[in-house]
């Protein structure tokens, strides 16, 4: 599948969204298309470490809103939540390259990256009220926990992106550098864990994530069923029938 390029080099999977035309948003199939990757990598000792990447401009725009409109998920076990489960609860080590918008789940998805390593042009999103949504990833919980609540309500309540700068303060990402640098750091980086024991890299993940691993995956079980509702909802449907028309959505009447 060309709109997912998947590589694995020296004990690297890299993961990259290559779909720039429609600025990496995520379809179905490319979720589908990441789980197995992932899947597979657990499976093989010979992958120690995962990249997701975008390009120099754009991260993700998010789920496919064409997708959200026609055929929204149906279920705990739709390509998307079938993803968000599989990083969510992925042993090794995983990090991401980050430059320009990276919006809704491509922000989301990188509360389940070890290693963020963002472009000084990078902007964070969650604008899942504006879409007439609500959370996902675990994010209702992991935002308010990494940023506080009233960044977190700002982020999540108003929609309001935030830049790299405040990604790096509040510690959802690692390190900002040049858009040209942000891709090759991440593979040194994951090189780096690569060469290292994997049983260590294992352990030590699973028990930073430990206190919170119970809660997050309840709370996207919840996220997710909510989720999948209100996508069908009016709210929902005139803020991706807006975005379709390149128009203003209108929430007057809902
Ligand atoms: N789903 C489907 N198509 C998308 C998309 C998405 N999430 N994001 C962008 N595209 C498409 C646009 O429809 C457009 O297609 P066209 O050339 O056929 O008209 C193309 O990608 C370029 O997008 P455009 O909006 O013109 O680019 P931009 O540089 O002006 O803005 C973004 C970039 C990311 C800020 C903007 O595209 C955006 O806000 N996208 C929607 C983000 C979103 O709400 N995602 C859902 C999160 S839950």
């Amino acid at each position: 599948m060309t709109d997912l390029l998947i590589d694995t080099t020296d004990g690297v999977l890299t993961i990259t969204l290559n779909r720039v035309a429609k600025k990496n948003s995520i379809t179905a199939a490319m979720y589908g298309g990441m789980a197995e990757a992932l899947a597979l990598a657990f499976d093989d000792a010979a992958v120690r470490a995962v990249v997701f990447q975008g390009h120099e401009t754009i991260f993700s725009a998010g789920n496919d809103i064409g997708d959200f409109l026609n055929a929204p998920v149906s279920g705990q076990d739709s390509p998307v939540f079938l993803f968000l489960r599989t990083i969510s609860t992925f042993p090794k080590p995983v990090l991401a390259a980050v430059c320009g918008p990276a919006v809704g789940i491509g922000t989301t998805l990188l509360f389940h990256c070890d290693l963020v390593y963002a472009g000084d042009n990078a902007a964070f999103s969650m604008p899942f009220v504006n879409l007439g949504l609500c959370p996902e990833a675990g994010s209702s919980y992991l935002a308010p926990q990494l940023m506080g609540y009233g960044r977190a309500a700002e982020a999540l309540l108003l929609g309001e992106p935030f830049m790299a700068e405040a990604a790096l303060e509040m510690g959802l990402i690692s390190r900002i550098v040049p858009p040209t640098e942000a891709a090759a750091l991440a593979q040194r980086q994951a090189r780096k864990l690569a060469a290292k024991p994997l049983s260590s890299l294992i352990e030590t993940k699973r028990l930073m994530k430990l206190s919170q691993a119970t809660t997050v995956a309840s709370r996207m079980v919840e996220e997710g069923a909510s989720f999948g509702r209100m996508l069908r909802e009016p709210a929902a449907r005139e803020a991706f029938t807006a975005f379709m028309e390149k128009r203003k959505p209108d929430f007057s009447k809902i």
